[in-house]
């Protein structure tokens, strides 16, 4: 059973596009060597086409094995392209690394998509039935974003 943990309005238009509204974690961070840090590189290699390719813009990941398993979620608004999809994940890989260097859990957030990582297994709780009642009504002033951990 999922609960509510968390909603978040986010106001929008963000008038400084340059840093994206994000939350940097848990506090623990991996050694740039780490394999935490090879598993999240795998995910990366196709979590962007996995969530575009996706009828609903929606893909999760888990690379590599325990102690160092990456979990990750890329969902993308309801009503963009995939390739606009296919933009924004990559993006959000990019930003959330830099953004929260070295922390082992991120989530970044744009008008387009949203993707979070970590090396807690948040998936295991994404209630499917409810998940994706995020972004599925195109933006205008307001989001809100239900996320379930
Ligand atoms: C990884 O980096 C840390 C600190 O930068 C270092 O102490 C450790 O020896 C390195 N491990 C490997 C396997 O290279
Ligand atoms: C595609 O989205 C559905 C939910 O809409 C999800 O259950 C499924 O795991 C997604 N596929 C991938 C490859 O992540
Ligand atoms: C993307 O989908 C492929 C095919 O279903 C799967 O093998 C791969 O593990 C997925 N990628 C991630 C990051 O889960
Ligand atoms: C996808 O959406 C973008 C942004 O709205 C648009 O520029 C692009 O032409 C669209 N691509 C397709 C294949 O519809």
């Amino acid at each position: 059973m999922s609960t509510l943990a968390i909603v978040l309005l986010l106001l929008l238009p963000f008038a400084d596009a340059q840093s994206p509204l994000h939350i940097c974690g848990n506090g623990v961070n991996y050694n740039s060597n780490s394999s935490y840090h090879s598993n999240l590189d795998q995910l990366w290699t196709t979590l962007p086409n996995n969530a575009s390719s996706n009828t609903t813009l929606f893909a999760t990941g888990t690379a590599g094995t325990a102690p160092d398993t990456a979990y990750a979620l890329a969902l993308c608004r309801g009503d963009i392209n995939a390739s606009a999809c296919n933009d924004c994940v990559p993006t959000g890989i990019q930003d959330a690394q830099q953004l929260c260097a070295l922390s082992k859990d991120a989530t970044v957030y744009y008008d387009s998509c949203i993707l979070h990582f970590s090396n807690a297994n948040f998936l295991a709780t994404i209630d499917d039935d409810v998940d994706l009642i995020l972004l599925k009504k195109p933006i205008s002033s307001q989001v809100e974003l239900a996320l379930f951990t």
